[in-house]
């Protein structure tokens, strides 16, 4: 049975139920009122009756206590029959005034009344009320009642029912649709989302459906760019490294002075591809500490100048080759706290991104200010250049391992790279205590800021 189902089945019993005691209860409570009117009529009746005793004995005439009771009969047919008993100093009389129907039930009532004048005298009434008479008016009002209540319950509950589907469908349709949804991802199909507003615990439910999706899809991107990166940055630097081997052997066979110049040349070359691969896998490595929450900086007391004249130093050669520019406009700054060999890290991934999105006749250049949050005193260390910057979408995606933006595909001086460095960057700041923030403009250039917190 489906939830839906059982949701309705279950909503309709439960309104049926309850409809039906509240039916019940109604009538309940209106036979106990009618019950109250009946035994008031026939105490009315008693006393008429016990008046009437008393003033024919006091007027010492019997027959028009017997003439009262027959007209009383007349005006209350409930009246089924009366039993007169006359007691006269030890002499009895009786008499008796209408008869009850046999099987019909009755509701008897006796009283004595004596002459007050003469206690010896006295008449004994027994009155016996025909029950159904009594209950006459009220079994048909009963009845109409009985059929007002079936109708408004056989009504309340087929609006009931038409309630309880609208609520089960709205209920369960999300749930419908995420296992559908929940079905594609399983087959693979990922990135499905469920368009489902509300407030409620269905609402949560979707909304971290669709949070859940959109990071399986992400870690999905993440996976295929990760395989592609390591692919491509493994093999371009092997395949070079064998051709240079090649080339270096042949050089050496040939047995020339000149070869041998030449195979000088090329081991240059294979030790900048060896760089290319020991960085990449460095990369790899810090990840993967990063990842299981190992990455740890030595934080203590340092200089930041002097790291980033050593960063500007590492990249003259390449910035001079490239045409670029780049100043080191950190002056004196008090010292900071952080790990020098992590913060020089964190300016050469910035540097180097400067300088493979900056083409000819551009600058970079890295500039340190001070500033103030709460108590603490903090260094907002910027790396900024007048290179291609990125649009709105390339800057959320910027933090992302293996995700590089969509300028890449403009290319660059060197390598591509595998979308690495600033996902490393930002577990660096992150571990330092720092915030990291780009501004970056297409066609303008690109700033992007860190902060350290100043040395006590
Ligand atoms: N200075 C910059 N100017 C323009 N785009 C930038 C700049 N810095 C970063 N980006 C964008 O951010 C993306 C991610 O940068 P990140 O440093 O993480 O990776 P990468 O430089 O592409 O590769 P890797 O650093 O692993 O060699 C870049 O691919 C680029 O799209
Ligand atoms: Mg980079």
């Amino acid at each position: 049975m489906t939830i839906r189902a059982r949701l309705i089945a279950s909503t309709f019993l439960l309104q049926v139920f309850s409809l039906a005691v509240l039916g019940g209860g109604v009538l309940a409570v209106r036979k106990q009122y009618q019950e109250r009117d009946m035994r008031a009529k026939a105490a009315t009746i008693t006393k008429t009756v016990e008046r009437a005793a008393l003033d024919a004995l006091i007027q010492k005439d019997d027959v028009a206590l017997l003439s009262y009771l027959k007209f009383l009969q007349a005006q209350h047919p409930a009246i089924a029959q009366a039993q007169i008993r006359w007691k006269n100093q030890g002499r009895e009389r009786a008499a008796t005034v209408g008869a009850l129907d046999f099987g019909s039930r009755a509701r008897e009532t006796r009283f004595t009344v004596a002459d007050p004048a003469d206690p010896r005298r006295s008449v004994e009434v027994d009155i016996m009320l025909d029950d159904s008479v009594l209950w006459g008016p009220y079994v048909e009002e009963t009845r109409r009642l009985k059929r007002i209540i079936l109708l408004v319950w056989g009504g309340a509950s087929l609006l009931g029912l038409i309630i309880s589907f609208l609520i089960a469908r709205s209920l369960t349709k999300p749930i419908v649709e995420l296992s559908r949804l929940a079905g594609e991802i399983g087959g693979g199909k990922l990135g499905g989302k469920l368009e489902w507003e509300s407030d409620d615990e269905l609402g949560g439910l979707v909304r971290a459906f669709n949070g859940m999706s959109g990071r399986l899809e992400e870690f999905d991107s993440i996976k295929r760019n990760f395989v592609s990166s390591v692919t491509h940055e493994l093999r371009s630097p092997l395949g070079a490294i064998e051709s240079f081997l090649q080339l270096i052997r042949e050089k050496i066979a040939g047995g020339t002075p000149a070869g041998f110049a030449q195979s000088a040349e090329f081991l240059e070359r294979i030790s900048v591809n060896v760089r290319r691969l020991s960085g990449f896998i460095n990369d790899l490595l810090d990840v993967a500490k990063i990842e299981k929450g190992k990455m740890e900086c030595v934080l203590r007391p340092m200089e930041l100048p002097a790291v980033a004249t050593k960063v500007c130093q590492f990249f003259e050669a390449k910035a001079l080759q490239q045409g670029v520019t780049i100043s080191n406009r950190l002056s004196v700054l008090p010292s900071v706290i952080g790990d020098a060999d992590r913060v020089r890290q964190v300016l050469v991934n910035l540097v180097a991104n400067g300088l493979k999105f900056t083409a000819t006749g551009g600058q970079i250049w890295i500039t340190g200010e001070q500033f103030r949050d709460g108590g603490a005193r903090w260094i907002e260390v910027t790396v900024g250049d007048t290179g291609r910057g990125m649009d709105a979408a390339d800057r959320e995606r910027l933090f992302q391992p293996f995700t590089q933006g969509r300028n890449i595909s403009e290319g660059v001086a060197g390598h591509k790279g595998t979308g690495l460095g600033l996902y490393i960057v930002k577990s660096i700041v992150d571990q330092h205590g720092g915030k990291i923030e780009v501004k970056s403009t297409p066609g303008q250039g690109t700033r992007i800021s860190f902060s350290l917190k100043v040395a006590a």
